[in-house]
């Protein structure tokens, strides 16, 4: 199936990213958040980050007025009626999306490829909320989205062969890498990664060292780019907590519990970079 338009429904950390790389390589993009502030606020991040990509060169200021010419961002749903595909990154809750894609089911047409770009939740349960379930499929991105190579493809057992092949086509022509999947919570990455991580804040909790040290000895010790603590202020950790806890339903493994630490500080607000404070602060927010 031919794409031309692409709708993406969040335009939080992932949906911005999404929206930009779909915009950059030629489609037709439009992103839809749940208010005008919050749409607004969307697209200053993808201006912002295309003007960085100016400024370094990557990109001529022709491409970026290009790039934003074929972006919108919309409050409702109607725009994306005519979407060929329609990625969504709202918030990582299972009732929100499945608020959100039995309405999408109504309002697009019935040809199109409905994707999810979440962490943990299995793909299967939100194609079953839509009439399309054989065209519904995973599409899981990496932050920052328009550096990260990586595109986990996942085909549900009644993923069709022309969607599955149209969304890995996707991947690749936005120049991405990228890999097949089953429908596992956690896919491939984060089912390594997110006990990691929780291990880490384990790690914190019992006195093995501090945010500080931990992050440079995984840094240091074993060449990852950004120390734990660094990658979960990054990724969020009301994300995180949610990934958790998912993950935690569905597999009933310690690997994957929250530790108490991760909880209480999404409750106290301090839900990393974005909130300007989680293991790190940040600037003044
Ligand atoms: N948006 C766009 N571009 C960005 C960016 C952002 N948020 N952050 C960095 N970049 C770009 C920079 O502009 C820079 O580009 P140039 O090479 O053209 O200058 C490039 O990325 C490298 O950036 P920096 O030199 O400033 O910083 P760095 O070398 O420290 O790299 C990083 C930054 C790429 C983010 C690197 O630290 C990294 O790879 N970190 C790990 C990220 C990671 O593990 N992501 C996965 C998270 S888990 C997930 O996404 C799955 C899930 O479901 C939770
Ligand atoms: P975020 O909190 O930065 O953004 C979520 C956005 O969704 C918010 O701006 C919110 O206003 C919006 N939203 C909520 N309900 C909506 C609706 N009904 N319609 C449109 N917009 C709605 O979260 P994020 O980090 O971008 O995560 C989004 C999804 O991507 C989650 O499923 C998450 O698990 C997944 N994900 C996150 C990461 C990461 O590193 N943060 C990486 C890969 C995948």
């Amino acid at each position: 199936m031919k794409i031309r338009k692409v709708g993406v429904l969040g335009c939080g950390l992932m949906g911005s990213g999404i929206a930009e790389v779909a915009a950059r390589a030629g489609y037709e993009t439009v992103v839809r958040e749940v208010s005008q502030e919050v749409v607004d606020k969307g697209l200053q991040k993808i201006q912002g980050s295309l003007g960085k990509a100016v400024e370094k060169g990557k990109l001529d200021a022709g491409e970026r007025d290009a790039t934003l010419a074929r972006l919108s961002g919309v409050v409702g749903l109607d725009e994306l009626a005519d979407c060929d595909l329609v990625v969504e990154a709202i918030v990582e809750n299972l009732d929100e999306k499945k608020k959100t894609f039995t309405a999408l089911d109504e309002v697009v047409k019935k040809e199109a490829v409905f994707a999810s770009n979440t962490s943990s939740l299995t793909i299967t349960q939100m194609a079953m909320f839509t009439r399309r379930p054989d065209q519904f499929v995973g599409l899981h991105f990496f932050n920052p989205v328009p550096v990260m190579k990586l595109v986990e493809v996942v085909r549900t057992l009644l993923t069709s062969q022309e969607a599955y092949d149209t969304a890995f086509e996707f991947a690749r022509s936005i120049g991405k890498e990228p890999i097949a999947c089953r429908d596992n919570s956690g896919f491939v990455v984060n089912r390594l990664l997110v006990p990691y991580l929780l291990d880490a804040i384990r790690a914190l909790e019992e006195g093995v060292g501090s945010v500080e040290d931990i992050d440079k000895g995984m840094q240091l010790g074993c060449g990852y780019p950004m120390g734990p603590f660094t990658l979960l202020d990054f990724v969020g950790l009301d994300t995180t907590y949610y990934i958790a806890n998912i993950m935690f339903d569905e597999y009933h493994e310690k690997r994957f519990a929250s530790p108490p630490l991760l909880k209480q500080m999404v409750q106290a607000g301090r839900l990393g970079k974005k909130s300007g404070r989680g293991f790190y602060e940040y600037g003044k927010k």
